[in-house]
């Protein structure tokens, strides 16, 4: 499927082409882009970028729509300066906006990503995304050494190499508020919901928002499960005098032996199918074998929408900083981490070569469908970066 590209001007940013003021004075310009799926987090990294580099002595461009800002000559870029972002970091998505677009699958994409890194000046470019657009910067690395450095973003929380993404913790604010909404009107018809949420290949967030939201019954892409078990706990539930249960289902979760649950066919330009559908599928299964009513929520693309929680703005704030300090460092290649408490550097390519998918052995019971129930000295890294001390 090919999609109209839609040009258009943002109202209050002024584009910018070839009379960049930074680029014609000599000083330094990193551009900062946002690519993939957009999530809250992303305004305040884009904040704290363009404010420790100008403290640093840089010019800031913004590389509107992802990769496509630099594939097509048609997407002006525009000048990022402390007045354009004082107040973004309260605002979710992108103000950069966004795509999916990738150099290496669009005709002569990569010479023309090359081309226009030098014609606009850029001395370094910020790429704030998830495994594809990470995966773009990597290759862009490797092949051409360009001078980017990273900062992840994902609700999936599947980057390798990082312990937090971007839009995880607001996802995860999200899909319990839903929750904490849905129980009344399960309780008082005393049904079961379904509720789906996003995670293509990892559980992360089906497994976090479940345990947030109290859902009864957790199902992971990373373990496939049986429908009749699954009937087997809310009966059982059911038998003990409880009128209603919430199931978690991620997006990517599979009954044992069957395919993907796919909303359509088509693929994006990342290879990526888009899914859907496992939540009806397993409501209507639940109520012909367990016989108890049932009702599925999808909760989709509001998992991405809202306002940035604390975390996140935080999060934003010292990946930014990581990020340009890695530029200041010439840390090409990078992208900024969260390990083990610490704010860290961590080479893209591996971040993005195998997705962290959910350990089963450590934080899932397997057999009853929920977060494993022992827990000391196994869940949760510490997710909030300690300071060195100076
Ligand atoms: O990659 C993050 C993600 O949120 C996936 O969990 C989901 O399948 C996908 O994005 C949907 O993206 P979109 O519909 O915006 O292309």
């Amino acid at each position: 499927m090919s999609l109209e590209i839609v040009l258009f001007e943002w109202p209050d940013i002024a584009p910018v082409e070839h009379n960049f003021f930074g680029a014609i004075m000599g000083k330094k310009v990193i551009g900062v882009l946002t690519g993939g799926g957009d999530c809250p987090g992303l305004n305040p990294a884009i904040k704290a970028v363009v404010k420790k580099a100008i403290e640093s002595g840089y010019d800031v461009m913004g590389i509107r729509e992802g990769w496509l800002g630099l594939v097509d000559d048609r997407v002006s870029p525009v000048a990022l300066d402390r007045d354009v972002v004082r107040h973004i970091d309260r605002q979710g998505g992108t103000i950069l906006g966004t795509s999916r677009t990738n150099p290496f699958k669009t005709a002569d994409g990569v010479r023309a990503v090359e081309k226009r890194i030098d014609a606009l000046g850029l001395s370094a470019i910020v790429a704030i995304g998830g495994e594809d657009t990470l995966g773009v910067a990597a290759k862009l690395y490797d092949q051409l050494k360009a001078p980017v450095v990273g900062i992840p973003k994902t609700i999936d929380r599947d980057l390798s190499f990082t312990d937090y993404s971007l839009g995880f913790e607001s996802a995860l604010q999200i899909i319990t508020d839903s929750v904490d909404v849905l129980r009344s009107t399960a309780e008082s018809h005393a049904r079961i919901f379904v509720v789906e949420v996003m995670g293509r290949h990892a559980g992360h967030l089906a497994l976090r928002g479940g345990i947030s939201a109290g859902a009864s019954v957790i199902l992971i892409p990373e373990c496939p499960f049986s429908i009749h078990r699954v009937c087997e706990l809310l009966r059982e539930r059911k038998n003990r005098g409880v009128r209603y249960s919430i199931v978690m289902v991620a997006e990517g979760a599979m009954p044992k032996g069957a395919d993907l649950s796919l909303m359509s066919k088509e693929v994006d330009a990342f290879g990526h199918v888009r899914l859907g559908g496992i939540g009806q599928f397993l409501a209507d299964a639940i109520e012909e074998k367990a016989k108890l009513e049932s009702r599925a929520v999808v909760l989709s693309h509001l998992q991405r929408g809202g306002r940035p929680v604390a975390y996140d703005r935080r999060m934003g704030f010292y990946f930014g900083i990581a990020a340009v300090e890695a530029i200041i460092g010439g840390h090409f290649g990078k992208m900024a981490a969260l390990k083990n408490g610490r704010i860290v550097l961590a080479p893209i390519k591996e971040a993005t070569k195998e997705l962290r998918l959910v350990d089963i052995n450590t934080s899932y019971d397997a057999e009853r469908y929920r977060a494993k129930q022992s827990i000391i000295g196994v869940l949760g890294p510490v997710e909030e970066p300690l300071f060195r001390s100076a």
